[in-house]
């Protein structure tokens, strides 16, 4: 880890729908916080090695605080407990970023906004620059009721008409057609969306064939690695040095890399962060992240070095 973390108070902590609690951090000592755009993530450090991936929610014009939401997972792996057992109004909380592996292309003529749950976060601030921009825009927000919906009333004060809420109430039937959706578009349209894996995925198979639908997503946790993705050790070389190091079938690039004495930035390490992305100059990676998209995964320019793996058997690194 080398950029340095901000420390950070947090100046409120509310509940805005059922297990879903949003913080309000200002920078202790007052000072504006770096600029960040619609999509971006901030690393929250809690302690005990807990670094943990929260989406900004407040309006980016907004430089004297972030905000966050955080769903409340009790069985999770112990970033939302601790934050919402631990953590209240007048504590301090250190903080890295923010990153946007997520940003919104502009570009469009329509857009199809999805967000299941949590995943409002991200998806509430491109709708707020839709909106800014005169960009024709549907936000459909995917909850089991209206009490899991977070930033509701906001959400209906700010985008009328342009938000549609979708509960499901647990029952199956009662879920928002995709196929549907998608086929009633009759232009090209871009589709951004977070939510659950499930939700994710039933949206890639509702776009599936259907050209003038462009998805793109951010995941809140690992992507599933492919049934036939195989684990077969290779070589790295780093290009500065000349130095070739081996990457077993048990390893990681970054455990090599660390165990070598390089220093790489670390936040999640398990793809979703970007902050391990290093350059790669020859070879072909095996990319098992979350953040670049499949344009930027084709291109072969980058990687994540905690989860990537390699194709070819050498991947030489800008290092
Ligand atoms: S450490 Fe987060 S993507 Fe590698």
């Amino acid at each position: 880890m080398s950029s340095q973390p901000i420390t950070t108070r947090i100046t409120a902590a509310e509940d805005v729908a059922g297990q879903i609690r949003a913080y309000t951090l200002e920078a202790t000592d007052g000072s504006e916080l770096p600029d960040f755009s619609a999509g971006a993530h901030i690393d929250v450090l809690l302690g005990n090695d807990l670094i943990r991936q929260y989406s900004l929610c407040s309006d980016p014009a907004e430089r004297h605080h972030y905000r966050i939401a955080v769903l409340h997972e009790p069985d999770g792996r112990g970033g939302s407990d601790y934050m919402h057992r631990q953590l209240k109004a007048g504590d301090e909380l250190k903080i890295h970023g923010p990153r946007n592996h997520f940003e919104l292309d502009m570009s469009g003529d329509n857009y199809l906004l999805l967000a299941g749950g949590i995943g409002i976060t991200p998806i509430m601030l491109m709708a707020l620059q839709l909106q800014a921009a005169g960009k024709p825009f549907t936000l459909h927000y995917l909850c089991r009721t209206p009490e899991q919906a977070a930033f509701r009333h906001w959400l209906e004060e700010t985008f009328g008409s342009a938000v549609e809420f979708h509960y499901s109430y647990g029952d199956a039937a009662k879920r928002l057609d995709l196929r549907a959706l998608f086929s009633l578009q009759n232009q090209p349209t871009r589709v951004y969306t977070c939510g659950s894996e499930g939700l994710l995925q039933a949206i890639l198979d509702a776009a599936e064939s259907l050209p003038d639908i462009e998805v793109n997503f951010e995941r809140f946790s690992a992507a599933p690695v492919a049934d036939d993705a195989v684990s077969e050790a290779f070589e790295i070389e780093i290009a500065s040095s000349g130095e070739t190091l081996q990457v077993g079938e048990a390893q990681t690039i970054l455990e090599v890399l660390q165990d070598a004495g390089h220093e790489i930035e670390t936040m999640c390490k398990e793809g979703l962060c970007g902050s391990c992305e290093v350059d790669l100059l020859e070879g072909e990676a095996d990319h098992r992240d979350s953040v670049l998209n499949d344009a930027e995964k084709a291109e072969q320019n980058v990687l994540m070095v905690c989860c990537s793996r390699a194709r070819t058997p050498r991947l030489k690194l800008d290092l």
